[in-house]
């Protein structure tokens, strides 16, 4: 559903997009995996809004949603997770979740002043929906905690949680593994995988974890330098030579000769 159409973004003289098409198709968890500085959170800002590209063009359902800003792509369900900002560690897990919908009617003073009721329903449905998703991610016991006290897998759920609190369409996930215990890591690829079955969420996900990648994605797309170098299903792409070469290196090479990949393969296919 979203396609990039031949994805340039340059900074200065540098390439860090040199030439990317591809596609993201809906209801599916697509993979982006590649070595560091392969480009891939460059890819997410352009797609996301964040990063104008140098050239090319982003459709969504068909409709050229290039350069739109983020607000613009949120309104059409296109979402990218962020780290919890600064100002807003000083307030309680359900608050931070509560933040997230645009649009309300208590934000303008006209508003305050005439729908009280109106305002105060709206809440109560917004607290209905936040205390939902903490129960779905397992974080109902720190709802009252400061989102800035959480630990870095605590913030990393919560980080989906906010996407959670509006209809997403297209969820991008930027490393949301990073840092986080093998347990938490289980609990965030549970909650994406029922997100993507239960509410129909198509998810692209940037993780260098292999594991991770393997057990979620049904399609992986691999770059290298500015460009796309391999795309397959996750136990085709751990086979591949050029990938492994080029961008597992010596590592996965080891694990292949180990036969480490191949049971990541089968977890893959299971
Ligand atoms: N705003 C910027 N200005 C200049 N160069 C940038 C900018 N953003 C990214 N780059 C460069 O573009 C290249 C790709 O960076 P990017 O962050 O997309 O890599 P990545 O694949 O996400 O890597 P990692 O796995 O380490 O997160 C890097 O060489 C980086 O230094
Ligand atoms: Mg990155």
């Amino acid at each position: 559903m979203i396609v990039c159409h031949d994805i340039h973004k340059h900074f200065g003289g540098f390439r860090a997009i040199d030439g990317v098409s591809l596609k993201i198709p809906e209801g599916a968890i697509t993979g982006l995996l590649g070595p560091n500085g392969a480009g891939k959170s460059t890819l997410f800002n352009v797609i996301a809004g964040v990063h104008k590209p140098t050239s090319g063009k982003v459709t969504l359902a068909g409709e050229d949603i290039t350069g739109l800003p983020p607000h613009a792509l949120f309104a059409r369900g296109v979402l990218r997770t962020f780290q919890i900002a600064h100002e807003f560690s000083s307030m309680s897990v359900l608050e931070n979740l509560m933040m997230v919908p645009g649009g309300q009617s208590g934000e303008t003073l006209w508003n305050t002043w005439f729908h009280r009721s109106r305002i105060a329903r709206e809440e109560e449905e917004l607290r209905a929906r936040a205390e939902d998703v903490l129960d779905f991610l397992t974080l109902t016991h720190v709802r009252d905690e400061r989102a800035g006290n959480l630990s870095g897998g605590q913030k990393k759920l919560v980080e989906l949680g906010r996407t959670m609190m509006v209809d997403a369409r297209v969820v991008f996930l930027d490393e949301v593994g990073a840092g986080v215990n093998r347990t938490l890591l289980a609990t965030i690829g549970d909650a994406i995988v029922r997100l993507n079955r239960e509410r129909g969420y198509t998810f692209c996900v940037i993780e260098h974890d292999m594991d991770f990648i393997a057990r979620l994605c049904d399609s992986v797309i691999v770059m290298a330098e500015g460009r796309v170098l391999a795309e397959g299903a996750p136990a085709d792409i751990m086979q591949n030579e050029q990938v492994i070469e080029a961008y597992l290196g010596t590592g996965l090479k080891n694990k292949v000769i180990h036969g480490e990949a191949a049971a990541m393969g089968g977890a893959a296919s299971a």
